[in-house]
């Protein structure tokens, strides 16, 4: 993913165009996702996604965002009595749907507006690199408050906000990687990214700004995770050594 620019003077991206940019996405996506690999999700995140979420045996669950469905029917093979992927990119969701399996099912839907699922009726939600992709994150956190039964879990895992502000590296004339650049962190906001050759936004926010909107919607916190790799995952996963020097992504374990 590489950054494109800040610039805080450009147009607001709508959610015709959001939705737009990740079906210009799915193609690539889901080819890396089901072909190539994504290291960063299978060498990394899967297995922190999949101890903060524990015994997942009998839960009902949302995957708030699920893409093409791989965390789904991870959890669908763990044992979930039920679980829902929700997305607002259909053909993320029909390539979902061309591989059934048990107790699993999707629809197209907005993360921002869960209206049509009823209150306290889920056990456990799931938003993997989802809220970033929000321009509202709050209404999401406020809508899965909604559906969740007293005492489920919200499992977020996002951006690391001191990633998300600029990302990239600062390189030395032989192209190795000095440190990374953190800057503009205080100008929330979208950004602009190129991914599989394919321009898209997301936003960025900082720390506190997340950390309160979980608190304000209800939440309590109770747990912040910054996935880092063992050595053992490393020498699988080459592409996450950079993940040992600077974390990527976050995961905060809220309760109802
Ligand atoms: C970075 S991908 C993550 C997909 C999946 N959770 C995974 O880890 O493979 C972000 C996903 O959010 C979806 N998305 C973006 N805006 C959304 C919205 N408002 N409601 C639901 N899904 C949305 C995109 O279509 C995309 O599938």
């Amino acid at each position: 993913m590489n950054h494109v620019t800040n610039d805080q003077s450009m147009n607001k991206v709508t959610k015709d165009e959001l939705k737009s940019e990740w079906e210009a996405l799915a193609p690539g996506w889901i080819e890396r996702t089901r072909h190539q690999g994504d290291a960063h999700r299978a060498g990394l995140l899967d297995d922190y996604m999949l101890a903060a979420c524990g015994e997942v045996d009998g839960l009902r669950v949302l995957d708030s965002g699920c893409g093409e469905g791989r965390f789904c029917r991870l959890l669908a093979e763990r044992g979930a009595a039920e679980v829902v992927g929700i997305d607002l990119c259909q053909p993320l969701i029909d390539a979902a749907r061309a591989l059934p399996m048990d107790r699993l099912s999707y629809r197209v839907g907005d993360a921002e507006d869960l209206s049509d699922f009823q209150s306290e009726s889920l056990d456990l939600a799931v938003s993997y690199l989802n809220q970033c992709d929000l321009p509202k994150f709050e209404r999401n956190n406020e809508a899965v408050h909604r559906i969740l039964k007293k005492g489920g879990r919200f499992i977020v895992a996002n951006l690391h906000p001191m990633r998300s502000a600029v990302g990239g590296w600062k390189k030395d004339a032989q192209g190795r990687k000095e440190h990374a650049i953190v800057d503009h962190y205080f100008e929330e906001g979208q950004r602009s990214w190129k991914m599989l050759n394919v321009d898209f936004t997301n936003f960025h926010r900082t720390l506190a700004t997340y950390m309160n909107a979980f608190l304000q919607a209800g939440f309590s916190l109770e747990k912040l995770v910054e996935p880092r790799p063992t050595a053992a995952q490393m020498k699988q996963y080459p592409d996450i050594e950079d993940e040992d020097r600077v974390p990527n992504f976050i995961i905060y374990i809220l309760r109802k």
